[in-house]
């Protein structure tokens, strides 16, 4: 494979952090999780910063720490943010590093359900109903990852890092060149 990075996207609750671990450990790369990754660098978690100072002073932050998780790693699996991808800053620093975007296609209510038990970390997803609006706004933008991988409810997510995985080193290096997204 050429790409020596991957990046993970999708909705909240899709599994990002899981998948990525797994995949990780498979390659045996790096993997960087871009939500503690800015905890540890900021003090506060995305959520607490948030609330404090509004999702714009975030995503500021979450663009500056991308770009420098990007410029500093390489063999590396990045979990992003279920925002990442949405915000077309990053999707061009993506695009620049030549980094392989993979879309955890999650239904809603799987996601939901993982909200659900941990609603303090997703000041985004307060209530079911902004929960599914947020979703159905961003599936478009999801949809221009590299690869799509479907997830259902009972997946493990070493079953759905192995296909990750299969699905990246069938297209080898070809994506790169074939990419006309941003
Ligand atoms: C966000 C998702 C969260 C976190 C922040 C914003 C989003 O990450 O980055 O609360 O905009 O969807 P997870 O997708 O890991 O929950």
């Amino acid at each position: 494979m050429t790409n020596q990075q991957i990046i993970i996207v999708g909705f909240m609750g899709s599994g990002k952090t899981t998948v990525a671990w797994e995949v990780g450990q498979k390659l045996n790369w790096a993997v960087i999780d871009l939500d503690d990754f800015i905890t540890s660098s900021e003090g506060r978690s995305p959520a607490e910063i948030i609330e404090q100072d509004g999702e714009n002073s975030f995503r500021e932050i979450e663009t500056q720490v991308l770009g420098k998780v990007l410029s500093n790693n390489s063999r590396v699996v990045i979990a992003a943010g279920g925002g990442v991808w949405t915000v077309g800053e990053n999707r061009r620093l993506i695009a620049k590093q030549g980094a392989l975007t993979v879309w955890l296609d999650a239904p809603f209510e799987l996601c939901w359900d993982r909200i659900q038990v941990k609603r303090e970390m997703r000041p985004l997803a307060p209530s079911e109903e902004v929960a599914k609006r947020l979703y159905r706004d961003r599936r478009p933008v999801y949809e221009s990852a590299d690869l799509r991988i479907p997830v259902a409810e009972n997946d493990t997510a070493e079953e759905i890092a192995g296909r990750l995985i299969d699905r990246v080193t069938t297209i080898g290096g070809s994506e790169t060149e074939d990419r006309t997204r941003v």
